[in-house]
């Protein structure tokens, strides 16, 4: 074991005997606007990061895994960890490993973040195709977690065409326009340039965030199946006439909450008919 192994390791001593989940848990990563779905949780249970040892702390979201049922299906929510909250690539990947060891197979990734392509103004909806996590370090970087997957994992089919068609069957049972596109991750915590838009748009992204691909990245290392869906809070820089930031991102997801639980709801219900 190496240190990282160790000290999930620790955690995951912690939670063990507290937390129980039921085969085909669905994991959730809740992004900006994408937490109230706590709320919604029937049998509610919840553990702080701050009760874990030597676990990293959230500054942004709220850090805790919190587990219940959402529609009669059991769900696990993971509070995010930033890579601009100044942790490591790595550390940002932790809660996700321990849903990993908690026995979490189905990842759901969600998010905010600005349109780039045509339509995808703010309020869109857009499903996770493939991404690009060029600007920032890998979180498999280092020594590899042999426990968890191999030094080199494949990328292809990363955001799973099963769950995306079934992200698509949700969207079509919530009422709920769904865009398909690729989501580009930059370090933030600024807003990106003009220019650094032209240059993701040039390199094939539709939409821009601050968080997601990393732990893609590392779910597809521990080979559990991940899903990703992006809400567009804002015009990225240079495509509307206000730059990013202007509008209340909290303000704009707050009107699309029930749009939220009801994509959130269905996409668990159509995730358990899988396997
Ligand atoms: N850029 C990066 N992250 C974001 C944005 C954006 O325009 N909007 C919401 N998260």
């Amino acid at each position: 074991m190496n240190a990282m192994e160790e000290r999930l390791q620790k955690a995951f001593d912690h939670l063990k005997g507290r937390i129980r989940l039921p085969a085909g848990t669905v994991g959730i990563i809740p992004g900006t606007g994408w937490g109230d779905v706590a709320d919604a949780l029937e049998d509610k249970g919840a553990i702080p990061y701050d009760e874990l040892p030597d676990f990293p702390r959230a500054t942004f979201h709220k850090g805790a895994f919190t587990w219940g049922k959402l529609g009669g299906h059991p769900v696990i929510l993971a509070g995010r960890l930033h890579y601009y909250e100044g942790r490591s690539p790595d550390e940002t990947v932790m809660p996700l490993r321990l849903l990993k060891l908690l026995g979490v197979e189905k990842l759901l990734l969600t998010n905010a973040s600005g349109g780039i392509a045509p339509g995808l103004v703010p309020g869109s909806f857009m499903a996770v195709t493939d991404h690009i996590q060029l600007f920032l370090p890998s979180p498999l970087r280092g020594e590899n977690l042999a426990s968890f997957g191999p030094r080199f994992p494949d990328m292809t089919g990363l955001y799973s065409p099963r769950l995306l068609a079934a992200l698509a069957r949700a969207a079509e049972r919530a009422g709920v326009p769904l865009y398909r596109g690729v989501y580009a991750q930059m370090p933030g915590p600024q807003f990106e340039t003009p220019a650094e838009v032209r240059a993701l748009k040039l390199l094939g992204a539709d939409a821009v965030g601050m968080s997601t691909a990393t732990e893609a990245v590392a779910a597809r290392h521990a080979g559990m199946e991940v899903a990703g869906i992006s809400f567009v809070t804002n015009f990225a820089a240079g495509i509307g006439e206000l730059p990013p930031g202007h509008e209340d991102r909290f303000a704009i997801a707050a009107q699309a909450a029930p749009a939220m639980a009801a994509l959130l709801k269905e996409a668990v219900a159509e995730f358990a008919l899988l396997d």
